[in-house]
């Protein structure tokens, strides 16, 4: 199928991402590290040191760079910005600061997140997310950092995967603060994150002028099965679409996707018979890329500008991630192809990290972290994507 384009449109970006709580280490003084040591809670392990990237930032920021790839997409902690209700850190700020130039410096592009699963233990035990003060409070907190960061920043996305942290914190009681209080509570703390975005985005755009500002939301490819069309509308409605609706005038909408979720009528089901299930339960999926790009292009009206700001998959078969990759590359293809505009693919992730609640057991690094030494060792799926970066194609191996 030599016809078959294979090339990616001009100007597509190609990154690696990850997470401050989830690389950094030490970071005690934020929600999660208090989930973590809770022996009642889901949590299997403390974050502990992580990947040491706090300290070693210069060598991540390196491993981007020999990669070729174009950005880097990373979080501020906001438990170490601001430490106290209104106390800023000046150091913190500036680190963040330096990484940005550091990865300019290297010819990256820094992509901010602003909030990524964490708060700081002052706004957990104030409330939460639950509490609707936490969206000004982070407001001010982005517009703090932002200003900081004005000049440096290539995209900044507010909240990563409010979805996730309402169903999980709230409803399922698998995210701190643990909670199993029904979809109801998980409503109302997505109205409180929507709001928390909408004033972020201003926050971003008065303190940060001219920044590409933008929701990253999990999205995975919904299928109803045995008459679930009624139920997967509800769940969707919940977990993707008051998201979407509060996406309007943004200037990118992230996407990330890792598998899909099957409905029946009573709610979600497990993998299907044949269908391989990975280290996270849920099953090996490629495809939902090229669905959930679709969905949200159609549902936003064309509006917005898509990025996949995250895919990838935890595994200890880094043979199966590179066949991963091209899978759900090739439905990004297929997507462009019929007029959906995606401006470019982030990799989930740079380096093996703690994967919250399953701590460091799954393993989605295109780089392997030594646990002890923290030494770093790019794996052949790295140089498979720096490939595809370098080409902007995918390789001949296989027919679209
Ligand atoms: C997520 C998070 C990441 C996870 C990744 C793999 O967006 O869920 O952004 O922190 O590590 O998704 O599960």
């Amino acid at each position: 199928m030599s016809d078959v384009v294979r090339q990616f449109p001009e100007g597509f970006t190609w990154g690696t991402a990850t997470a401050a709580h989830q690389i950094e280490g030490g970071n005690t003084n934020n929600d999660w590290w208090d989930f973590e040591h809770d022996p009642d809670s889901f949590a299997r392990e403390s974050s502990g040191d992580a990947c040491d990237s706090y300290h070693r930032w210069q060598e991540d920021a390196d491993l981007v760079a020999s990669l070729g790839l174009d950005n880097y997409r990373f979080s501020l902690e906001w438990s170490r910005i601001e430490p106290a209700d209104g106390e800023f850190s000046q150091a913190a700020l500036d680190h963040y600061a330096r990484v940005c130039e550091g990865l300019k410096e290297r010819g990256v592009d820094p992509v901010v997140t602003f909030h990524h699963f964490t708060s700081p233990r002052w706004i957990a035990e104030d409330g939460g997310w639950a509490a609707p003060e936490t969206a000004d409070r982070f407001a001010a907190f982005v517009e703090r950092a932002a200003g900081r960061l004005d000049g440096l920043m290539t995209r900044a996305c507010t909240i990563n995967e409010p979805n996730i942290v309402s169903f999980c914190g709230y409803a399922l009681g698998a995210f701190p603060p643990g909670r199993t209080d029904g979809v109801q509570a998980a409503r109302d703390v997505n109205a409180v994150f929507v709001d928390g975005h909408r004033k972020a985005v201003d926050a971003i755009r008065a303190a940060a002028p001219g920044t590409p500002v933008g929701l990253t939301l999990s999205m995975t490819e919904y299928v109803a099965v045995d008459g679930g069309e009624e139920r997967l509308a509800k769940e969707r409605k919940l977990m993707e679409d008051d998201f979407l609706d509060a996406t309007g005038g943004d200037d990118f909408l992230g996407v990330q996707t890792y598998t899909r979720t099957r409905v029946g009528p009573k709610g979600a089901l497990g993998a299907e018979e044949g269908v391989p299930k990975l280290v996270m339960g849920y099953e090996y999926w490629p495809q939902s890329l090229e669905a959930t790009l679709r969905r949200a292009w159609e549902y936003t009206g064309g509006k917005v500008p898509l990025w996949v700001t995250e895919n990838g998959i935890g595994t200890d078969d880094d043979a199966q991630r590179i066949r991963y990759l091209d899978e759900a590359l090739r439905g990004v293809l297929r997507a462009v192809a019929d007029g959906v505009d995606v401006r470019g693919y982030t990799c989930w992730s740079l380096l093996d990290n703690f994967e919250w609640s399953f701590g460091y057991v799954p393993h989605f690094g295109l780089v392997e972290v030594d646990r002890t030494t923290f030494a770093r060792t790019p794996k052949p799926s790295a140089a498979w994507l720096a490939e595809v970066a370098r080409t902007g194609a995918l390789p001949q191996t296989r027919a679209i």
